[in-house]
């Protein structure tokens, strides 16, 4: 097997996923703001060693995706954020594109920048330890228009362009073509341009010689959007994701790692939950199906750290019963009751 099917395969191993810290410096501070904590350096550098030095992670985290910031940065002591999480046996990760901009002439939609220079940034980042990679495009749905053809294409050839630098790179590439929750779409809606949008992705992704077995894909879970009436519950949702991936993900992907994307971290777990068991209900399912979760996994330590360091040690095990319960989820043995567990890690 290559390095790089070994390190995707690590990254969903049995009872694992990932976490995701990679909010860049304006994403963080609205996580801050909510919680009342000023965005400075050294508050980012104190929450993230928080969550790295939360002992026992590397039960539930394979690897954590960080942000450029975080990837040089050194705990109190002095020791590297990065020695950290390799300490507790988990993979670290980097964030590579430099965010969504405005799709020219079709101004309600995005395309993600970042390829320019990114050969010698992945050089500079396997140097500093990253063995994988993240870059996500974003698909929004809006009327029955958006999101268009040309948007779906040129976010697929951006995702494919990255992905093959970073296989070269021998760094294994998370491919996230994330379709929002934003809007009142229903799940049949979401599911159309979800296929639309995969199929795109992987014939891209072939077209451009990205090793399926060295790349993970990150999508959102097939999901009935944010305002809309009547969501459907996690059974549908297991359905029509199972359906969705079924019908346009190659086989030899090794994972699929979903994001959170502003559902509650019980909504997140439970439908990560409904997923594992409808796959196993299946029997034909050929991934793993993972979490690779930012607010899913950190809303709750964020709440009980608010920016204090007496609340650390409560915030830590806040961290790891997230962890713990979003675990059994990705095995498909989460109940609600395990909310009200004990919390101590
Ligand atoms: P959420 O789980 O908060 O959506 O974040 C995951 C992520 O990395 C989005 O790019």
């Amino acid at each position: 097997m290559s390095d790089l099917a070994s390190v995707a395969k690590a990254l969903v191993a049995s009872g694992k996923g990932i976490l995701a810290a990679d909010e860049s410096t304006s994403t963080i501070k609205r996580r801050f703001d909510a919680i009342g904590v000023e965005n400075t350096e050294d508050n980012r550098r104190a929450y993230r060693e928080l969550l790295f030095r939360t002992p026992g992670i590397g039960t539930y985290i394979s690897g954590v995706i960080l942000y450029d910031e975080t990837i040089r940065q050194k705990a109190a002591d002095g020791t590297p954020l990065v020695k950290l999480l390799t300490d507790q046996g988990v993979i670290p990760g980097i964030k590579v594109d430099i965010g969504a901009k405005p799709l020219p002439k079709s101004p309600k939609e995005t395309v993600t920048e970042g390829l320019d220079g990114l050969r010698e940034r992945l050089a500079e980042y396997k140097s500093l330890g990253a063995q994988f990679s993240k870059w996500r495009a974003v698909i929004n749905i809006e009327g029955d228009d958006i999101p268009s053809l040309y948007s779906i294409r040129v976010n697929a050839h951006a995702l494919a362009r990255y992905a093959a630098l970073s296989q070269e790179a021998g760094i294994v590439p998370i491919v996230e073509p994330e379709v929002l929750m934003d809007g009142t779409h229903s799940i049949d809606r979401c599911f159309e341009v979800q296929v639309r949008t995969l199929r795109t992705v992987f014939n891209q992704l072939a077209s451009q010689r990205v090793d399926f077995d060295g790349m993970l894909l990150k999508p959102a879970m097939v999901l009935s959007g944010k305002d809309a009436t009547n969501r459907a519950p996690a059974a549908d949702v297991a359905r029509y994701t199972l359906e969705c991936f079924l019908s346009s993900v190659p086989a030899m992907v090794p994972g699929i790692v979903f994001l959170s994307g502003g559902q509650s971290d019980n909504e997140a777990t439970l439908n990560l939950d409904a997923i594992n068991r409808r796959a196993a209900e299946l029997g034909r399912v050929p991934w793993q199906l993972t979490f690779s979760y930012g607010r899913g996994l950190q809303a709750a330590p964020q709440k009980a750290w608010s920016g204090k360091k007496e609340n650390v040690a409560a915030a830590q095990r806040a961290f790891a019963h997230r962890s713990r319960l979003t675990s059994a989820a990705r095995m498909g043995s989460y109940t609600p009751a395990m909310e009200k567990e004990s919390v101590s890690p």
